[in-house]
């Protein structure tokens, strides 16, 4: 029997955005929110200057919103550095940490992603881990060493209290914005192995929602959503779009886990 956990969805906004194309977005998201099912959490994670736009717009909506990375120090003399205090200040729900965009460009590591998910976690702001395989990687048989060590970086580090309050997003590198999505398949297969890695962390840290991301679009969300451990997922370009953003987040729904 496969256990019901709720689903969620999370727009990652990446660079994009200005104060008044946030405005009618965020607004439109917070109203269309409304008529989603109950199951359903939703959250938008933006850029850091937007927090307090999006807290203003989005305070007393079901939406909740988030930042897309987080400094891996708790204060001092980091010129550029956003502390994870300073986005709890902004009622932050959310934090995403270890985006690939960020290992790539900005030489994450491992290690480092597993501090940023202890600071979120200290500062009450909820990581949410990403973790992904390149496609060399995946042709190269690697996918599930490369997704395993990354989420042992975060592991390692957390208690089994602190690991059963983490959210973790696989997301394929060659999925993300290519409009080249995973096959559910190949989407369920890496999160059943997840999963496992999860559960080996303790009972508690088992049910943590497991997010896919990669392409996600309102005509292939709900068979993503269906599959037994994919809880939700974590939206680049569709999140642009209140429309199709709002439609991935309902699909989110009617797509209540098959026994798996
Ligand atoms: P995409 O991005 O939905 O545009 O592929 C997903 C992500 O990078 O979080």
């Amino acid at each position: 029997m496969t256990k019901q956990r709720s689903k969620l969805v999370v727009g990652n906004w990446k660079m994009h955005g200005r104060l008044a194309a946030n405005a009618a977005l965020l607004e439109g998201v917070a109203q269309g929110a409304q008529a989603l099912p109950a199951d359903v959490r939703v959250g938008v994670c933006v850029p850091f200057v937007y927090l307090a736009q999006a807290q203003a717009l989005l305070g007393g909506s079901r939406v909740a919103w988030g930042s897309q990375d987080v400094s891996a120090h708790e204060q001092g003399a980091y010129t550029g550095e956003v502390a994870a205090g300073m986005v709890a200040d902004f009622e932050a729900g959310f934090a995403i940490v270890g985006h690939s965009e960020r290992r790539a460009y900005h030489g994450e590591s491992p290690e480092l992603v597993a501090v940023k998910t202890q600071r979120a976690l200290a500062a009450g702001v909820t990581p949410i881990v990403c973790v992904g395989e390149t496609l060399e990687e995946r042709e190269s048989g690697a996918t599930e060493q490369v997704v395993g060590a990354q989420l042992d970086a975060v592991l390692a580090v957390l208690s089994e209290q602190e690991a059963a309050q983490i959210v973790v997003a696989y997301e394929p590198v060659w999925a993300i914005g290519t409009g080249r999505s995973a096959t559910t398949q190949q989407a369920q297969q890496v999160h059943a192995f997840l999963r496992a890695r999860l559960a080996a962390k303790g009972a508690n840290v088992a049910d943590v929602p497991l997010l896919y991301g990669g392409s996600v679009k309102p005509d292939n969300a709900a068979e993503l959503f269906r599959q037994a451990d994919i809880d939700g997922g974590l939206i680049g370009g569709a999140s642009l779009k209140a429309q199709d953003f709002l439609a991935i987040c309902a699909a989110a729904t009617a797509g209540a886990s098959v026994a798996g």
